[in-house]
């Protein structure tokens, strides 16, 4: 399909970058519309190991144009320091484009998402203290720093010295802090701003001529469904929209251009950070699963909150993306249980996700044993190889999410895939 979004299904870490970067070699274009290095894709070609950020994971198909659009929010010192390691290892970077209409996570940004985590205490959101939930604050607010201001040395000058008049006091008075000194920070920006400045576009044509000239364009959405600001387990979720239809709002084009989208979920869930999880594994399946599937954040380092399957969770990703189709990742790892109903404290069964705040943190998933498969399946290619169990595993989801299974994912590789049905068919 020409314009694919590719979104993430549950909490994050679903694997979107390899699924992405997989897709990539055919596509024209791949854009990220919302987030910023909150996200992190861990991407394995051969005997080597990419981490990324902030850049689409498209980079590494040469010829891509990779952009970061108007929805993200950009740390500029650490795009500087990933188009330097990138650039360092021999990737190619001339595709790379970024919206001069995205937002810029400033210093002050991160200081204040860290203290004000530390004044939460128990109550804390479990953020990645990157400053992202300030930064985006900030945009709503309208009072954030722009990509497009790295452009003039007079406007940003002036914009740092508006922004610190008010975030100085904020810094002295409520987070007991030092106060940022506006010259060191504004020649360290500049010296970003010169780094970055070949990059910025506008991304919003870029995107739409693509599309007007029939070319394939995968919309890449970080963190998750259920961490979004409107739709997730509010408050324990990030500042953004990564639903599929934040990626109109993020790039900059209308929804009648979205052919498809992609959900993108594990064989079991993974959570980090505070908030509900009604399928969460007990202490010994949880450390069993994490250590099997390798879950510490690609970010933070943080150890993931493991746990099984939950269909009602993924009827809601597919109910409110609209997915046209699934990739399941992980399926090597591990899935022996999976939740289809919820119990609520009232005693009723629902296969809804619960909308209210207290029926979500009470809710009692209600499992079903599927059997398991005990063979090592990271060497399958053909979907006909997979243990039966397996396989019915692959048609019980989609039957009760009632959205097809196109992709597997079965190990870290670029090749440890497989493909049931082909996504980008159309195009
Ligand atoms: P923030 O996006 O740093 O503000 O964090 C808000 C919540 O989203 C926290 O629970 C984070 O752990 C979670 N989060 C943010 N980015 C990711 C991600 O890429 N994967 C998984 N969780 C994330």
């Amino acid at each position: 399909m020409p314009c694919t979004v590719i979104v993430g299904a549950q909490w994050g870490d679903e694997g979107k970058g390899k699924i992405v970067d997989t897709l990539a070699e055919r596509a024209d274009v791949v854009a990220r519309y919302q987030g910023g290095n909150n996200a992190g894709h861990t991407l394995v070609l051969g005997e080597e190991t990419y981490k990324l950020r902030l850049v689409p994971s498209g980079v590494l198909w040469p010829g891509t144009l990779c952009v970061l659009g108007n929805g993200c929010v950009i740390d500029p010192e650490v795009l500087m320091e990933e188009l330097d390691g990138l650039e360092e290892r021999g990737v190619d970077l001339s595709g790379v484009r970024i919206s001069g209409n995205a937002h810029l996570i400033m210093p002050w940004h991160r200081i204040i998402d860290a203290d004000s985590e530390l004044m939460l205490g128990r109550l804390q959101i479990g953020t990645t203290r990157r400053g992202i939930g300030p930064a985006y604050a900030d945009k709503a607010s309208r009072v954030g720093i722009r990509v497009q201001d790295l452009l003039d040395e007079k406007i940003l000058r002036q914009k740092i010295q508006t922004a610190l008049s008010v975030k100085n006091v904020l810094l002295r008075k409520i987070y007991h802090q030092r106060p940022l000194d506006k010259d060191v920070l504004t020649e360290a920006t500049l010296r970003y701003a010169e780094r970055i400045r070949p990059f910025i576009a506008d991304t919003s044509l870029l995107v739409n001529q693509a599309l007007d000239a029939g070319q394939v364009v995968l919309c890449e959405g970080a963190q998750a469904t259920l961490l979004d600001l409107d739709h997730g387990t509010y408050p324990f979720v990030t500042s953004s929209n990564p639903i599929a239809a934040g990626a109109c709002v993020g790039l900059g084009f209308g929804p009648t251009r979205v052919d498809a989208v992609l959900g993108v979920a594990k064989a079991y869930v993974t959570r980090v950070g505070a908030g509900g999880f009604p399928s969460e594994a007990d202490e010994a399946d949880s450390t069993r699963i994490r250590e099997h599937g390798g879950e510490y954040g690609t970010v933070t380092g943080r150890e993931r909150r493991c746990g099984w399957l939950d269909v009602v969770a993924l009827r809601y990703a597919a109910r409110l993306n609209g997915l046209t189709q699934l990739a399941l990742t992980k399926l090597d790892v591990l899935s022996i249980f999976e939740s289809i109903p919820y119990r609520l404290p009232d005693g009723s069964v629902t296969e809804d996700f619960p909308w209210h705040q207290s029926d979500f943190h009470h809710a009692q998933p209600v499992y079903e044993r599927l059997e398991g498969w005990s063979t090592d399946i990271s060497a399958v290619r053909d979907a006909g190889q997979l243990p039966r169990a397996a396989r019915d595993y692959l048609a019980f989801i989609e039957e009760r999410v009632g959205v097809e299974v196109a992709i597997v994912g079965i190990g870290q590789r670029r090749d440890q895939i497989i493909t049931l049905r082909d996504v980008l068919e159309a195009a």
